[in-house]
């Protein structure tokens, strides 16, 4: 039997997405094939794809070709050998970092994500990264609580947007930045609205909050932001930076940053955040957040926005749709039976 992906056979535009047959394996000992139901558009698919992401051209960056998609929600549809976590017909879901523009993939079972199977699939793949990222910026970095006063850097994307539902919930006075033709979903999630482009967000925000931020969740992750953001916290504020500088040379600078604000003596504090640290050493929280997540999904009491949905083999049209900036929220790619 055969199945497609997507593949980026070299680097550029969404024009180079192809979409390839390959042949259906049997998973081999210690793994489980997955029947993708969902996988999601997310920023790095775009910035690895074009050959943008930080560590493109170093042996850490990714090799060509690729298939690309960060994060899928499937069915368990055969296992292999000594696999007795899950059987088959579970629903899970996979950061599969690369390899999610599939109809069909194989797992290691150890990284499986148990999900419940009464969420929509759409839904659901929206929490396996983006939601993940801004949970744990805002509650396991950051460490919020009520009445806390907020800025978030890129507010009207998946994870912005999940951010100001997760804020709204744990009842933070939030300002938000983002275009201006965004900003009425950031109002309906009750934060202050602020124009990056034509407005002064340091002056604005000082004016409204002259004791400072408690804390900043930074998306954009430019030393420019980071130096303006960090003046506008208040003496124990934190700031988490979680998005993608724009090289390494930016990298070196914001941790050089990271280093001299850390130890200066002025009780502010400046944090990097990243989900390798799921692959690295912090599986549990990961799994403990995932599962709060998807109780949360299963309440109602978040809702993550969907822009667009597509079917999986139309990857490049998703792709394309992302990059062109209009999109507020999430893209997905679903299996053709959930459109
Ligand atoms: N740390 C991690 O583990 C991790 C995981 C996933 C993603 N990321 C990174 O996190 C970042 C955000 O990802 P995402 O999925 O939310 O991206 P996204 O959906 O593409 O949203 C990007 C956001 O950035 C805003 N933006 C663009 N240029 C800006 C500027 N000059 N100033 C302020 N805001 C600006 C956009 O605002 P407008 O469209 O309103 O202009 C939009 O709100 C990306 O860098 C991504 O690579 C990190």
């Amino acid at each position: 039997m055969k199945y497609k992906s997507v593949l980026v056979p070299r680097h550029g535009g969404p024009e180079v997405l192809q979409v390839i047959e390959n042949d259906l394996r049997p998973p081999s000992a210690g793994e489980v094939r997955i029947k993708v139901l969902a996988a999601a558009v997310c920023r790095p698919d775009v910035t690895v794809r074009r050959g943008e992401a930080l560590y493109t051209g170093t042996p850490l960056g990714q090799k060509l070709p690729f298939v690309p998609g960060y994060a899928v929600i499937g069915n368990v549809d055969a296992i292999g050998e000594g696999v007795r976590e899950v059987t088959v017909g579970e629903r899970v879901g996979v950061l599969t970092v690369t390899g999610g523009y599939a109809e069909y993939l194989n797992w290691r079972n150890d990284r499986l994500i148990p999900v419940p199977v009464e969420l929509n699939p759409a839904e659901a793949v929206t929490l396996i990264l983006n939601y993940i990222v801004a949970y744990q910026v805002m509650h396991r970095s950051a460490k919020v609580k009520s009445g806390d006063k907020v800025l978030i850097i890129g507010a009207s994307g998946g994870i912005g947007t999940a951010l100001l539902q997760l804020g709204q919930l744990a009842g933070l006075k939030m300002y938000a930045m983002a275009s201006k033709n965004k900003h009425a979903i950031l109002a309906e999630y009750g934060a202050t609205p602020l124009d990056y482009r034509t407005q002064d967000f340091v002056e604005l925000i000082r004016q409204s909050e002259p004791d400072g931020l408690d804390a900043i969740f930074d998306g954009m992750m430019r030393l420019d932001y980071i130096r303006r953001g960090l003046s506008l916290l208040r003496r124990g504020g934190r700031m988490v930076g979680f998005g993608e500088p724009a090289g390494l040379g930016e990298l070196f600078r914001i941790l050089a940053t990271v280093l001299r604000v850390n130890l200066l003596p002025n009780g502010k504090s400046l944090a990097l955040y990243g989900t390798s640290s799921y692959f690295l050493f912090d599986k549990r929280s990961f799994l403990e957040d995932w599962a709060t997540l998807f109780r949360l999904l299963g309440e109602g009491k978040i809702k993550p926005v969907i822009a667009a949905r597509f079917p999986i083999l139309e990857a490049a049209k998703a792709n394309a749709l992302l990059e062109s900036g209009q999109v507020i929220g999430n893209v997905v790619l679903l299996a053709p039976e959930l459109l």
